[in-house]
C-alpha cells in the first residue's frame, strides 16, 4: 500500500509512520511527503528516509480551490492508495475531501467528538477533564467530524500544562497512527456511507 503524507510542521507523526514502514513485513510504504510550508522540519525527516518530498505553498495560490487543485495534482502524480494528514494545518475544500473519499485519514489530538478544532489540550485542561487523548478518523466534509477509527486516552495529571499534556498525547499518537494505516493497508478498514454497504464486506 502506497501512502502519501501531508505535513505542515515537525512531522513527529510522519516519523512514526516512516519507522513503522521500515519494519520487516510492513504492509505500507510512504511514497511521498508533501508540505504546504517549505521550512517544515518533517521534510528533512522524509529526505533522511529516502522518501521524495515536495512543497505546495498555499501562499502562491489566490484561493483555497486553486491551492487544493495543485495539491491534488501533486498527490496524484505519486499514485498513492491512501492519503494521510499528519499535522497538516490547512482546511481542505469539499472537492478535495470528495476526491479522496474513503482513503483520507487525519489524526486529531482529542477524544472526538470532544474538542473539534484548535487548542484541544488547553480546552481539556480548562474544562477540568480527568482524561484527554487522540483520535484517528476518516476525513469527511465536516471538520474533525468523520468516522473515528481508533482512539487512545491518557490521564490528565495535577499541574499539567497544555505542553505537558500534548507530550503525553503525542506518545499515543505515534502508536495509533501507524496502527490505523496498517489496518487500512491490510484491507481491514473501510469507510461506509451506508450500513447496506456492509453486505458481503468485512463480515
Ligand atoms: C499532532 O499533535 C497532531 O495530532 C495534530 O498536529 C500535530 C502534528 O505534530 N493534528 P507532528 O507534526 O506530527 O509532530
Amino acid at each position: 500500500c502506497k501512502v502519501a503524507v501531508l505535513i505542515s510542521g515537525s512531522g513527529s507523526n510522519l516519523q512514526a509512520l516512516l519507522d513503522a514502514s521500515a519494519n520487516a513485513g510492513a504492509d505500507f510504504s510512504v511514497c511521498a511527503v508533501i508540505s504546504n510550508k517549505p521550512e517544515a522540519f518533517g521534510l528533512k525527516r522524509a529526505t533522511e528516509a529516502g522518501v521524495p518530498t515536495s512543497v505546495v505553498d498555499h501562499r502562491n495560490f489566490s484561493g483555497r480551490e486553486n491551492f487544493d487543485q495543485a495539491l491534488i495534482a501533486e498527490i496524484d502524480s505519486h499514485q498513492p492508495d491512501l492519503v494521510v494528514l499528519a499535522g497538516f494545518m490547512r482546511i481542505l475544500t469539499p472537492e478535495f475531501v470528495r476526491h479522496y473519499s474513503g482513503r483520507l485519514l487525519n489524526i486529531h489530538p482529542s477524544l472526538l467528538p470532544k474538542y473539534q478544532g484548535l487548542h484541544t489540550h488547553q480546552r481539556a485542561l480548562e474544562a477540568g477533564d480527568s482524561e484527554h487523548g487522540v483520535t484517528v478518523h476518516f476525513v469527511t466534509e465536516e471538520l474533525d467530524g468523520g468516522p473515528p477509527i481508533v482512539q487512545a486516552a491518557v490521564p490528565i495529571k495535577e499541574g499539567d500544562t497544555p505542553e505537558s499534556l500534548a507530550k503525553r498525547v503525542q506518545v499515543q499518537e505515534h502508536v495509533i497512527y501507524p496502527m490505523a494505516v496498517t489496518w487500512f493497508a491490510q484491507g481491514r478498514l473501510k469507510m461506509l456511507t451506508d450500513r447496506s454497504q456492509l453486505d458481503g464486506e468485512l463480515l
